[in-house]
Order: structure tokens, then sequence, then C-alpha cells
């Protein structure tokens, strides 16, 4: 598979992460590998890149485009989560970047093959790593109407997450739902034609596939429990920095680096601190720092980017 995914605000990425020569970082989600080109350019001479997809085709895809810098590089098809287990088998004990660009690539959803894109006529299968775990047509078919119903409403903000459930539970009666399409049918008949305004921005069965797409690869406790041990693996003024697209991420990163900069987790009428929680983080944007217009521009896929760092104390 070709990568054809464009990069978000590398320059920025490059800053927060404080790229350095001779310095060790970890690119947590390689996709089509533009970030992680852009790290080995600003790590040499004597830098190490470690590399995690848990997307087969990306870890192919990556040994290709840094293959001049194969002795700088060590590529692992694992979930990011797994971080600690993948730098142990490396004897590396602390790094001095971690960066994760989450959420899925513009080649996942075009060419995968894996019913990601409401505009395929393609298996239900939205795994990102296809060893693992349960499919979107295990979902679809098998959760009850209420499951369907929380799935698109919490991950998705569906307002027609009901009637959508709905139709779901009774398309099944006949019928195994087993494509994209036919489920991108199912949602565009359930939304009332009033509102499917034509031309808009996102297409009706947009925030259906989203919000199946993180169930299917437990995207958001993945991504608390990633921090979590991203923190402890980073040498004093190491950079965690993060891209998300998607507002229930960004607010999981916004609440974590909030976490770890308070450190103690006592009530404040204590009169001292008895949990122990030590400060481990400093948040170097206060805000999330956004793309520029210009960058939209070229990529309008950038527009809901949102960049957050902090360094480690
Ligand atoms: C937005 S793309 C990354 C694009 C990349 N930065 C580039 O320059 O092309 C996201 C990638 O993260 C991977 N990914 C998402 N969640 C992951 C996880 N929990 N563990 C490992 N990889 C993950 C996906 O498979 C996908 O390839």
């Amino acid at each position: 598979m070709v990568y054809y995914h464009i990069p978000v605000m590398v320059r920025e990425v490059i800053a927060y992460l404080n790229v350095r020569p001779g310095r060790i970082y970890v690119d947590c989600t390689l996709g089509g590998s533009g970030h992680a080109a852009a790290i080995v350019e600003h790590l040499m001479p004597g830098g190490f890149l470690v590399g995690i997809d848990q997307d087969k085709d990306a870890i192919e895809n990556a040994a290709k485009i840094l293959s001049d810098h194969a002795s700088q590089i060590a590529l692992f098809q694992e979930n990011f989560v797994n971080i600690g287990l993948v730098l142990s088998r490396l004897g590396i004990s602390k790094v001095d970047g971690i960066f994760a660009d989450l959420g899925i690539s513009l080649d996942q959803l075009a060419q995968s093959g894996r019913g990601f894109s409401f505009q395929r006529d393609e298996p239900l299968d939205m795994r990102m790593d296809e060893s693992s775990g349960v499919t979107a047509e295990d979902i679809v078919n098998d959760a009850d109407q209420r499951e369907l119903s929380d799935i698109f409403f919490k991950y998705g903000e569906e307002r027609w997450s009901k009637r959508i459930a709905s139709n779901i539970v009774k398309a099944r009666q006949t019928r195994r739902i087993k494509k994209s399409s036919e489920l991108a049918e199912i949602v565009v008949e359930s939304i009332p034609k009033k509102f499917i305004a034509y031309p808009q921005r996102i297409h009706p069965a947009t925030r259906v596939f989203m919000a199946l797409r993180i169930v299917v690869n437990r995207e958001l406790e993945r991504l608390e429990s990633f921090m979590d041990k991203a923190v402890d693996l980073l040498n004093p003024g190491g950079r965690l920095c993060i891209l998300s697209f998607h507002s229930l991420e960004d607010r999981i990163v916004k609440h974590r680096i909030k976490a770890f900069e308070k450190g103690c987790t006592c009530p404040s009428n204590f009169p001292a601190c008895v949990c122990g929680g030590e400060t481990k983080l400093r948040s170097l944007t206060r805000k999330p720092v956004r793309p520029t217009q210009q960058e939209i521009e070229v990529n309008p896929m950038s527009r809901s980017t949102k960049l957050r760092a902090a360094e480690r104390i």
C-alpha cells in the first residue's frame, strides 16, 4: 500500500518535541511516516527513533520510507499502550520525546479495505490491528439497541442515535449487516430528510462510523493508559507531544496533563499531602496549538487538529 497521508503541523511537532541530535524519540503512531521522517532528519547525527504502529501496513511503509536510516530506527507493530514493553525489548529505560498523532490515517480510510469509510463497499471490520478484538460487524449485529444508541451518542455526538440504533436492529432481523455501504445506507435513511442538507461539510454517516471505530479500537481508554505510561518513560526535560482530532481525545489529553502537573490528589482541605502524588509534567500549551490558516488551506483535513505538549520535570 502506498501512503498519501499528509502529516499535520510538522514544524510545530518538531519544535514542541525539541528534537535534537543524539537523543532518543518515540513516534507511537507512524501512519505514513511523515512525522517520523522529519524527526529522523532532526535527530542526526547520533540519535535514535523508535517507531510504533498497531497497523502492519504502516510498519511495512515505514520500513521503506525510512530505509536510508535503518541503523537509527527500530520499528514495532504494537499498540502504543505497550510502549514500555517495546522500549524494554531495546534495553532503553528513558527517552527524550514521545509523540502520538491520534486516530486514523487517510490511507486506512481510503485503501485499507477494512470498512473505515462510509463511501466504500467493504467488510465492516474497522480494526487497525487486524489480529485483535471484535470488529465493527460484531458490534453492529450483536450489541443491543440501547448499547448501539449509547455508542453513537457518546462517541459520535450523533443526535439521531436512537433512530439509527432502532433501524439497525430492524434491518438485522432479516440479514446480518456486513458491509460499510449497508450501514451507511441505514444511517442516511434514519435521519429526517430536512436535516440532511446538501451540499454539506460532512457526510451524515461520519459520526456513526467514527463512534464505531473508537469503540472497536478502544481508542479513548488506551489513550489514557498510554499517557500514564509515557510520562514515566521520559527523561527530565523530555517532551510529550500529542495531536488529536476529536474533542473527547483532546479532553483526555488536557486532563491527564493537568493531573500530572498537579501531582497530589488529596482534597484541598487536607492540611498535608497523604497521597504521595508528585508533579511530573509542566504543560507547554495552556491552550491547544492549531494549524495555521495556510496549512488548513493546503490540507483541509488538518482543520480540527489540536496539539498539546508537556515537559517532564
Ligand atoms: C493519523 S495517523 C498517523 C499519521 C502519521 N503521523 C504520518 O505522519 O503519516 C494515525 C496512526 O496511528 C495508528 N494508531 C492509532 N491508534 C494506535 C494505537 N493505540 N497504537 C498504535 N498505533 C495506533 C493508526 O494505525 C494510524 O496508522
